[in-house]
This record gives structure tokens, sequence and C-alpha cells, in this order.
């Protein structure tokens, strides 16, 4: 287990969309670099950059067209080399995107195995034996390429899913996985993560991390496999990269061999509860001042897997990413203090997107490289008031996306010079995180109080214990704090002897 991950806190960065250096209406890898000192001072420590390789963009750059060259409009692959020794200067970290499930159907592997003849990548995608026979069962194209057959895809039309075997063969043209061909694909992905790690990457973060083997049996053993494989070259070659995981099973994940697991944003589960219960209409976030004050449902899900997973992984918590609604979407400024509070306190290792420091809108845009609804999340980061928000120097029409024109579009120049803003909030609530080993990834946790529609909600770390309201309501309970005295509080002050009393929107931390 690398060391670095037990204080580490996330930053995502959505490239197009961080800081544009050269006034071209796109974020670039300078751009990154010039704000790493903001990002560090922010408290986050590690980055996580989505995709910045050779691409058609026709799926934002997750249809990768080369693995080893990044896209000119971010820079160039030295540029990169410079970011990851900017951030090491700074004791920060950097994992890239893996996309190891599919390529963009430009990429030259799938030409090749695309062409009639038979040669080295003829099966690296999976391809059925006729243009007229089916892929039953899988999403797939015929009548693109010169070679008799159907291709199997990963995701959009754009994305041909990688041959790495299946776990149970149904049909003759389904390779097994110890075929030397799917075991090559394995080695050439392995390949694309030594070639960014002798660079000075980090580690990934692994992009539909459980879709590799076809046919898998439920307990996706094929998949884990060829993960657990993955993680033994890490572990002999490169002791301190690290992974994470887009699947949202850290069971399995963890085991599999990731370091992480993201908790992600499924419809009906424990995190979607806490700050994104929209969909059925009604908003009963946890963490709305007037939702249910039902922190049970999440505690149901998420205690077991926590409970599962301990010593083998961490479970990562994240605002948002570039898939979902920002979480402003559902809660105020006000909201999210005590929903950070709650997040980064959080045992495991914490994902901040870009702009939700800031509390960032989603915005109702148009689609931009297969983003569609995701694409409201993706806009220019709003560093000022100055024109363009200070993110590029460009026309506005000149813009990757929009920027947030309304009035009160937060920023960060405002919100630095506003003590009570959501960006202090967030930079005291990660100084709080480093300071104390008990609230980083490791230290135990513990649920002290925590009853469906009563509040507060409280639990421990370690030996530090957590309270938190997040309704309009004083609330109290009969929570024994062993003397603790109070390191650090939101909202008016908590009264911690017999008992405690939190005022409404309020949260203290005592030790
Ligand atoms: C993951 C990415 C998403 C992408 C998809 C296909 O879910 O997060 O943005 O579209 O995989 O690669
Ligand atoms: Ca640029």
């Amino acid at each position: 287990m690398p060391k670095w991950l037990k204080d580490a806190v996330f930053y995502e960065i959505y490239p197009q969309s961080f800081y544009d250096t050269n006034g071209d209406g796109i974020g670039d890898f300078n751009g990154i670099i010039e704000k790493l000192d903001y990002i560090k001072g922010l408290g986050c420590n590690a980055l996580w950059i989505n995709p910045c390789f050779d691409s058609p963009f026709k799926d934002a750059g997750y249809d990768v067209r080369d693995y080893k060259k990044v896209a000119p409009r971010y820079g160039t692959n030295n540029d990169l080399y410079r970011l990851f020794g900017e951030a090491h200067r700074r004791n920060m970290h950097v994992l890239l995107d893996l996309v190891p499930g599919h390529t963009s159907e430009e990429h030259v592997w799938f030409k090749m195995s695309g062409k009639a003849e038979k040669n080295e990548y003829s099966n690296r995608y999976i391809w059925t034996n006729g243009c007229f026979e089916a892929a039953y069962g899988f999403p797939y194209i015929g009548g693109e390429c010169e070679r008799d057959g159907v291709y199997v895809l990963n995701f959009f039309k754009s994305q041909p899913a990688l041959n790495y075997g299946f776990y149970e063969c149904k049909e003759p043209w389904q390779l097994p996985m110890d075929h030397p061909d799917c075991i090559a694909t394995r080695e050439a992905m392995k390949d694309v993560m030594r070639f960014w790690l002798d660079h000075g990457c980090d580690g990934f973060r692994v992009d539909m991390a459980d879709s590799l083997v076809k046919n898998d049996d439920a307990a996706k053993t094929g998949t884990c496999t060829i993960w657990r494989n993955v993680r033994e070259m890490l572990d002999t070659e490169y002791p301190e990269a690290a992974i994470i995981s887009e699947w949202s099973n850290p069971t399995l994940a963890l085991k599999a061999g990731f370091h992480m697991d993201f908790y992600l944003n499924r419809r009906g589960n424990g995190y979607n509860s806490l700050l994104r219960d929209y969909e059925s209409g009604e908003d009963n976030s946890f963490f709305r001042m007037d939702g249910q004050g039902d922190i049970t449902r999440f505690l149901r899900d998420y205690l077991p897997m926590y409970e599962a997973t301990r010593g083998d992984g961490y479970i990562s918590m994240f605002t948002c990413n570039h898939d979902t609604l920002r979480p402003k979407y559902s809660l105020s400024d006000r909201e999210l203090k005590i929903a950070y509070a709650f997040l980064f306190t959080m045992p495991g290792v914490p994902f901040l997107y870009y702009g939700d420091e800031i509390g960032m809108r989603y915005q109702r845009i148009p689609t931009k490289e297969g983003g569609y609804f995701r694409t409201g999340s993706r806009t220019p980061m709003q560093w000022s008031r100055e024109k363009d928000a200070g993110f590029s120097t460009c026309p506005p029409d000149a813009l990757y996306l929009p920027v947030d024109t309304s009035e009160d579009a937060p920023n960060v120049a405002s919100q630095e010079a506003d003590e009570a803003s959501l960006l202090h909030t967030v930079r005291e609530l990660l100084a709080l995180r480093h300071t104390y080993e008990d609230l980083q990834a490791d230290a135990d946790f513990n649920v002290i109080y925590a009853e469906s529609g009563k509040l507060p909600c409280v639990y421990r770390r370690g030996d530090i214990l957590i309270a938190l309201n997040p309704s309009e309501q004083t609330v109290y309970a009969l929570v024994d704090t062993g003397g603790r005295a109070v390191i650090y509080g939101i909202g008016e002050e908590a009264a911690t002897e017999n008992g405690i009393t939190l005022a409404p929107q309020s949260c203290v931390v005592l030790k």
C-alpha cells in the first residue's frame, strides 16, 4: 500500500476546463502547473486528471487514439512530465486516467484489427466470424471495416471493446482469457502503465475497471484475475504507485488489487442519500436543511462495505465528478459546508472535483464531446470576476464551454476575500484532516449516535468525535463527550457538556 495515500486528498481536474494559459479557450498542462500552489493551498495534495491523451474527443477523451501521446490541445508530453515534476516538488502526486476497456475507433490497433488480412492485432478487439453473425448479448457494429465480422462495443459507438477474453466462452468467436492474444492485450495495457509511471506519473484512476473480461461470473472472477496480475506488477516494479477503480464495489475491487474504489452515485444507494437524493422528484438528501434527517440510509449501505474491506484498501467518497451533477444542484453553500465536513472526515481517500470548493453550479447547456447531461458539470473553472471568469483571455464565443455568467456566479477571488466562504471552510476542513491522523484514511470509524428521523449524527474517528446537524432546528443528543475539547466547528458554537447540543446548520469536532 503506497504510504502517501494515508493522508491523500485528491483534486479532480477536467483539463479542458481548469485554466487556459495560451488564450485558445481550452485548459492546458501549463495552466494546471500555474495553479498547483492554489490546489496545494486548498489542502489537496494529489490530482486525478481526466484523460489527456490524443483522441478524436467523441467522449471527452475517453476514446483514446494514442495512449502514449498527450492531446496537443493540452500541450506536449514534455509539459506533462514537467507537471509531474512540479507536483512532486510540492509533495503532491498525480494520477492519470487509464482507459483499459476500450480505445477510440481511430486507434491504430483498431485500424489494424479491422483489416481483412490476419495480423498481430486481429484479436485485440472482439469480432464475430462474419458480418452477418451478430454478437448476441453485446452492443456491436457491423459494416464499417473490410474485415468480415462485427465488433463489440464497450460504451459509445466510437469505443470498441478491447479483448481480454471471455470467462465463459459460449460462441466460437469468444476467446478464453488465457488465449495468447488476450494476454497480449493485458500486457499492452501494462506497457502503457509503465510508460507513464517511468515518466513520473504516480498511478491511475481506472475507467470502467469492471468491464474487461466478458461473460464474467457474478464475483467478476475473470476481471479480478487480471487486476490482481496488474497489482503484482505494480507491487514489484512501482510499489508507490496507486490505482483507484471506477467500480463502486469495494468488496470486489479492493480484493482485486485496487488501492481505492469510488463509492459512486448509484440510484438509491447510501452515497446518493447524502447529497443526491433527487431522482424521485422530491429531494430528501440528508444534507438538505429540510431533508428527512435519515443518516441510517447511508449507514445501512456503507457500513457492511466498510467492515468487509478493512485492511484491503480505501473507499473513496467524492463531492462530484465529471459524470455527475454538481452537489450545488441540490445543496446551498451553507448545506455544502456540513456535507463537506462529513465527506472530509470519513475514512478512506476523499476526492474534490474542481470548482466544488466554491460551489460552482450545474449549467443547463448543450452537449459537448459526448457529454450530454454531464456537460453542465464540465464548464470552465471560475477564478475571478474578470473576463471569461479568469479562466482564459479568449473571446467568450471561443471558449471550450461557456462560463457561468450569472451575476452571483461564485469565483475563487471573491471567496478568498470572504472568511465566511465555502472555499475557506474547505481549506479549514482539509487542514484539520492533515493535522490529525485520526481524521485521515486509516483511523477507525464508529457510529455513536445515528437514528432514523433524528439528529444530530455523531461518530468517532479514532479518538476524535464529530457531530453534525444539517437541519434548521437546534438538536440534542445524550452523548458522553468524555471530556473532549472543541477543536473545530461550523456555525454557532455547540454546547458539549451533558450531551451535545447543536445549533441549526452546524457541526463540531472534539478531541
Ligand atoms: C467512465 C467515465 C465516463 C466515460 C465512460 C466511458 O464512466 O467516467 O466519463 O464516458 O467511462 O469511457
Ligand atoms: Ca489553452
